[in-house]
């Protein structure tokens, strides 16, 4: 029984505890009633008298080197303890979740990339605007029904307060307050009075683009767009112009691209025709460049006008325009 003391003994000296289960254990083994020294005292009660003196001396002293051991292996497992806050270092962190941003926003970062490198500037404008900004100025005639072809959410009962039906009123405010040669996009937020479906939001984006100069024609304004549409949609790409009206273009233009997801095949977002519509143009009429004081007869420029979310539907070909603006995240963190 001494020898087996002495192996206790020495098994006590060398066990290590590093976590709070080990320690558990350490107890279990040595300290708990169901621990060895249980058993040990049961043994030296059945021992010969005279072996019981110097047996149950060292007996005792095992056992009480085995309980201060204990307590100071616990003291080092709480000081660890504390170290860490109760954290248990050990464990994997929780995942940091980083938002994403929105599909309109990337959007609206990539057409910005796009025309700042062909040198047009970013320039802002108001949402809540008046009727001269929004229609007069762009040569929409009083009672003209072309006023009709916007849904306007009016703001005052004279209707000379309104949310902006288009980007195309910061084109004359650029115009009003500077000197040309412009060259520049105006990105933004507009309104329209429409039933909400999937090809249709009362509030939507649009990139409006004007570029104002001596001698600029309609062929710098079917280059720009053409590069605009290879960069944004791919190398292959081709576009088409159509003839269109828009009160403050002449002549005016819708443009379509070619359908890249279908490869002009014939698809849905195509409506199997081959090409999709992304933007209206024109050459600015000389009527708007007049109302903003700027000669005629001295400067010429083109204008454009895309919707954001057509673009980001295109590209992401999503077919619900409400996606944009519903939150859902499972949405969202898919870019
Ligand atoms: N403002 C037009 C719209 O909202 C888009 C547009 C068409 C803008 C032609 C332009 C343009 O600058 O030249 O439908």
């Amino acid at each position: 029984m001494i020898d087996q003391l002495k192996k206790l003994q020495e098994e006590l000296n060398s066990t290590l505890v590093t976590t709070k289960e080990e320690l558990e254990d350490f107890r279990m083994k040595f300290i708990s009633k169901k621990g060895v020294f249980t058993d040990l005292f049961e043994k030296f009660k059945e021992l010969p008298g005279d072996q019981k003196r110097e047996i149950g001396q060292a007996l005792n002293e095992v056992k009480t080197f085995a309980q201060a051991r204990f307590k100071e292996l616990a003291s080092q497992i709480d000081q660890v303890n504390t170290a860490t806050d109760g954290a248990d270092v050990t464990l994997p962190t929780v995942p940091f979740q980083a938002g994403s941003v929105h599909p309109i926003t990337q959007t609206y970062f990539r057409v910005i990339e796009i025309f700042e490198r062909l040198g047009f500037n970013v320039k802002d404008g108001p949402e809540i605007e008046d009727d001269w900004h929004n229609f007069t100025a762009l040569n929409f005639p009083a009672n003209h029904p072309a006023r009709q072809m916007q849904d306007t959410y009016f703001l005052s009962e004279d209707k000379d307060s309104l949310l902006r039906t288009h980007t195309s009123n910061v084109q004359i405010r650029l115009m009003k307050d500077n000197k040309p040669p412009f060259r520049a996009i105006m990105p933004g937020r507009v309104y329209r009075n429409e039933a909400i479906s999937s090809r249709a939001h009362c509030f939507f984006h649009q990139v409006e683009g004007l570029c104002i100069d001596k001698a600029i024609s309609f062929k710098d304004l079917k280059q720009t767009l053409y590069h605009f549409s290879k960069e944004m949609f791919g190398k292959d790409t081709e576009i088409r112009l159509r003839p269109s009206y828009f009160p403050f273009t002449e002549p005016s233009a819708e443009i379509d691209i070619s359908c890249f997801i279908c490869k002009q095949k014939g698809c849905k977002i195509c409506k199997q025709t081959g090409w999709v519509e992304i933007a209206g143009a024109g050459i600015v009429d000389p009527n708007v460049l007049e109302n903003c004081g700027i000669d005629p007869s001295e400067y010429s420029g083109f204008a454009f006008g895309m919707g954001i979310e057509r673009i980001a539907m295109l590209k992401y070909q999503l077919d619900d325009i409400r996606l944009f603006s519903e939150n859902d995240l499972r949405f969202l963190r898919q870019f």
